[in-house]
């Protein structure tokens, strides 16, 4: 068979190896990973770089409905170009069912959304508001048949938040398919009693956000979401958690074999919770739920990262905008109000470079726990594995090439979303990836970005967990 593509002589890092290799494509798929392999149409030396599978995104908002008074910033065309820039190769945005929509429409609306636009791979979860009608009994079994596998609920939000019934429905229906709930766990009803304390007191600034959603909130609705979990026997993901309390209780549940599985982001694992008291709006850049919290906080995150607490470090990419059209700042008057800015900060592009720097340079993480926490994990627990999140003969031939060793300052002026800031601006790198492939093909080369939006797929033939 004659190669399509051959990187050669880079260091192949896999979540248990490392070691100097060729990788050859063919068909838009891995056929082998050896030395000295034949001649290929298209020959790319990754000598000095290291060659890893493309990230797996778990958890990023895409082209969803407005909220708040704001609009998120990227579309499917925008999402998937920041992601491919910054090592993504798939990623897994929420189709979120409006108030009055079926799931089902929901569903077919996002594939509408993406179609034509995206650049790589994806696939949903779908976020459930409403458990009336027929959700539990048919509308749900039928998307889990169709290979829907994940499913959002949340404890707060007003809109979106399901009481503990409506979760062990949504939660039973989903064990019964495979597949995995995930849950915000956060007590709304303790966030609604504390915000509205601080508003009578006149602390309304946004230094107050971080008091409105302190971890006791966290930690208790993670243990109930456990409590849920062990009940129903379901599979349950814990997602963007950022509190060394909500750890305590996910390992609790661990330790006694319920099936609980957590993800953790870099705003969390970063301790960025003092830039919440910047004065005036410079808050706004920081505020997402839950809130990041401090030093404290994040180093036990890294333990529980080391421990193996947590399987997933996903960005959780919800961006709004700092300054321009309907963005942060302009929510809520002239006044900044910590109930009125919408919650959630870009991170797709920056969600690799920032947890290898941190993570691996830093001395946290392995390598190997780098691509199982990126691309192997999430691959595995969503049912895309092993054709994403691998490079092993057959899978797609999703792979990320990074430099590393150099340092460069992260600026938003060199990123490829249609958010005007990132929270990370000026941090250190000392690692990035320079070319991405999807399916074989080049994404990302230097600077180089594919305008071939609309090759990305959506992945249907996901398996059960
Ligand atoms: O603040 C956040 N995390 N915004 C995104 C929505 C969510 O809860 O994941
Ligand atoms: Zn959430
Ligand atoms: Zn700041
Ligand atoms: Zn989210």
């Amino acid at each position: 068979m004659r190669l399509d593509l051959a990187i050669r002589g880079g260091t192949v890092v896999t979540a248990s190896d490392e070691f100097i290799a060729d990788v050859g494509v063919a068909g838009g798929r891995i056929v082998a990973v050896a030395r000295d392999l034949p001649e290929a149409r298209e020959d790319v030396d990754a000598t000095g770089l290291l060659v890893m599978p493309g990230g797996v995104d778990a958890h990023c908002h895409v082209d969803e409905p407005e909220y708040m008074g704001a609009r998120l910033a990227d579309d499917f065309a925008s999402a998937t170009r920041a992601a491919a820039c910054g090592g993504t190769t798939t990623i897994m945005p929420f189709a979120n069912q409006l108030p009055g929509l079926s799931l089902r429409q929901a569903v077919e609306d996002y594939h509408e959304r993406a179609h034509g636009k995206a650049l790589i791979d994806y696939a949903f979860h779908l976020i459930v508001s409403d458990v009336s009608g027929s959700l539990i009994g048919q509308d749900l079994p039928a998307l889990i048949a169709d290979g829907y596998r994940s499913f959002k609920v949340f404890m707060t939000y007003p809109g979106y938040m399901l009481d503990d019934r409506q979760i062990l429905e949504v939660m039973d229906a989903a064990r019964r398919g495979g597949a995995v709930t995930m849950v915000h766990a956060e007590n709304g009803h303790c966030v609604h009693w504390l915000s509205q304390r601080l508003e009578a007191a006149g602390r309304t600034g946004l230094d107050s956000f971080a008091e409105s959603a302190p971890s006791a909130v966290e930690r208790e609705a993670t243990h109930r979401t456990i409590a849920l979990a062990q009940i129903t026997g379901a599979k349950v993901m814990i997602v963007h958690v950022s509190s060394a309390e909500a750890l305590e209780q996910i390992r609790w549940g661990q330790d006694r074999g319920i099936s609980v599985l957590a993800e953790t982001c870099p705003q969390y694992l970063l301790g960025m919770g003092h830039h919440l008291h910047e004065p005036g709006w410079e808050a706004a850049k920081h505020i997402c739920s839950p809130p990041p919290r401090g030093e404290d906080d994040a180093a036990q995150l890294w333990r529980g990262l080391q421990q193996g607490a947590f399987q997933l470090v996903s960005s959780d990419h919800c961006p709004y905008r700092f300054a321009s059209g309907d963005g942060k700042r302009s929510q809520g008057g002239e006044h900044p109000h910590f109930r009125k800015v919408p919650p959630g900060l870009p991170g797709l592009e920056t969600r690799l470079p920032l947890l290898y720097h941190e993570g691996v340079t830093q001395g946290r993480l392995t390598r190997q726990q780098f691509v199982a926490l990126t691309a192997v994990n999430p691959a595995r627990i969503y049912g895309l594995y092993p054709r994403k999140g691998s490079l092993m003969p057959g899978a797609d031939a999703d792979i990320a090439l990074w430099k590393y060793g150099e340092h460069r300052t992260l600026r938003h002026a060199d990123l490829h979303d249609e958010c005007d800031y990132t929270p990370y601006e000026g941090r250190d790198l000392s690692a990035w990836p320079v070319v991405t492939f999807s399916r074989g093909e080049k994404v990302w080369d230097r600077g180089w970005v594919s305008s071939a939006a609309g090759r990305g797929r959506h992945i249907d033939d996901r398996s059960p967990s």
